[in-house]
């Protein structure tokens, strides 16, 4: 038959119209939206939902360029957004609080100095000590539903996991766990914007934080906290403001992620029972190997960090060959970038053995993540955990019921219902 998409001969191929971004559609699935600007308009101008212009960048090799290009600031007071929109763009940030000086926020030379000190703290090594209290934690949630033969994944395990390991992990004690609980499921549901019960929820916790330092800092202990005052370069120490601050980011940064991470790396393993099948297969023989390349493939394919976090231009550049103005914002798209055929064989194929795995899940460059190493022990206890005790575990619903939660920078199931035999 025709080919009705052929351009007729003698005119120009038409260039299909551009995808609508940052709709309900593209929350449910946005790669064919990413395909369709890696290969038309791989530097691309849009309109933000909330009315701010920015770049979005979607080829692995510009991404990982625009990672680690230090023309690129972090710090919004680059932002060139007219004054009076400052502060309603919702771009973190740009409110000046307290908390709001961290990692993800400043550029060399603080953050070079920062992120060593906290790196002194935040060690793999301390990392590989939590395994067993991340089993512990993991089984924990488990027993909690293990009976019922039904459970909402989300609220009842992938929700509360990354909040009780980081809350452990800083040593804030078990009784006040549930209040970080409940201020991290205010920031989830309403995003990051300036809304009253998020600022609110953020003042507390900042509240709560700056206390336990003080409280630490007489009573030092071997949690994240006292490691945060204790560790000291040249003879500099983390501020109070900054080591609040720190705590906040470790929180923030490694929660929502960790869930989405979970959800959407469970999702796509009921999406291939092929594949899940072998990685079930290989855990009952108790290897591990499968289990380590698959968590690295689920990221790369279905990444709980849409966009990585704002850049702002500080002077003029070029970037796949667009040119873009000093203030511009620049959104670099690792779920994009780690679709790009040009990078990766069969992109959109879920290959859990998949070896050639750079992706950019984690980001790149002085700004990549730091919680990797736990972000990492979290996602392959869950799975592994999940698929061995509930081994006939399934989704409760349709596929096409199932909905997303699309934020700008993160993108995650709100819910996950699933059934299985009960244990
Ligand atoms: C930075 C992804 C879990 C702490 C980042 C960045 C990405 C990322 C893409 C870079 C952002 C940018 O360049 O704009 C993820 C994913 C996770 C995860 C996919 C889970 C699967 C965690 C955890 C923690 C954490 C568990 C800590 C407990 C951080 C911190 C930074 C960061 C502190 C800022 C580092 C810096 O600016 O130097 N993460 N993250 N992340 N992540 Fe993660």
């Amino acid at each position: 038959p025709a080919d009705e998409t052929a351009p007729a001969a003698g005119t120009a191929p038409a260039t299909p119209a551009a995808p609508t971004l940052f709709d309900w559609e593209f929350a449910t699935d946005p790669y064919p939206a990413y395909a369709w600007l890696r290969e038309h308009s791989p530097v691309h101008r849009t309109r933000l939902p909330s009315g701010v212009e920015a770049w979005l960048v979607t080829r692995y090799a510009d991404a990982k360029q625009a990672l680690a290009d230090q023309r690129l600031s972090k710090n919004p007071v680059h932002h060139a957004e007219p004054a009076h929109a400052k502060g309603k763009t919702g771009i973190p940030g740009e409110r000046k609080a307290e908390l709001m000086t961290h990692l993800l926020n400043i550029d060399p030379p603080d953050h070079t100095r920062l992120r060593r000190l906290v790196s002194k703290a935040f060690t793999p090594g301390r990392v590989a000590e939590f395994t067993p209290r991340v089993q512990e934690l993991t089984d924990h949630l488990i027993d909690g539903f293990a009976g019922k033969g039904e459970a909402d994944l989300i609220h009842e395990f992938a929700f509360p996991l990354p909040i009780y390991a980081i809350c452990e992990m800083l040593g804030v004690p078990r009784e006040d766990q549930d209040d970080f609980r409940d201020w991290a499921g205010m920031m989830i549901r309403h995003g990051g914007g300036p809304r009253g019960g998020v600022a609110r929820s953020v003042k507390q916790m900042r509240t709560y934080l700056v206390e336990l330092i003080h409280r630490k800092r007489d009573d030092l202990g071997d949690d994240l906290i006292s490691g945060l005052i204790r560790a000291s370069d040249h003879g500099e120490h983390l501020t109070e403001n900054e080591a609040a601050a720190m705590a906040f980011i470790l929180l923030f940064a490694g929660f929502e992620t960790t869930v989405n991470l979970i959800g959407n790396g469970l999702h796509s393993l009921f999406a291939h029972p092929g594949q899940r099948r072998r990685l079930q297969d290989s855990l009952a023989a108790g290897e591990s190997d499968l289990l380590a390349t698959a968590v690295e493939e689920l990221l790369r394919y279905d990444g709980p960090v849409e966009l990585a976090t704002w850049r702002f231009a500080t002077r003029p550049l070029t970037l796949g060959g667009q040119s873009i103005a000093a203030g511009d914002p620049v959104l670099v798209v690792l779920a994009a970038a780690d679709r790009d055929p040009a990078r990766f064989a069969e992109p959109d194929t879920l290959d859990l053995a998949r070896r050639d795995n750079q992706h950019l899940g984690y980001g790149h460059g002085i700004h990549y993540c730091l919680g990797a190493p736990l972000a990492r022990l979290e996602g392959r206890t869950a799975l592994a955990t999940l698929l061995t005790r509930l081994p006939d575990l399934e989704l409760a619903v349709d596929p096409d019921e199932l909905r997303w939660r699309g934020g700008l920078i993160m993108r995650g199931l709100r819910t996950l219902p699933v059934r299985f035999t009960p244990r």
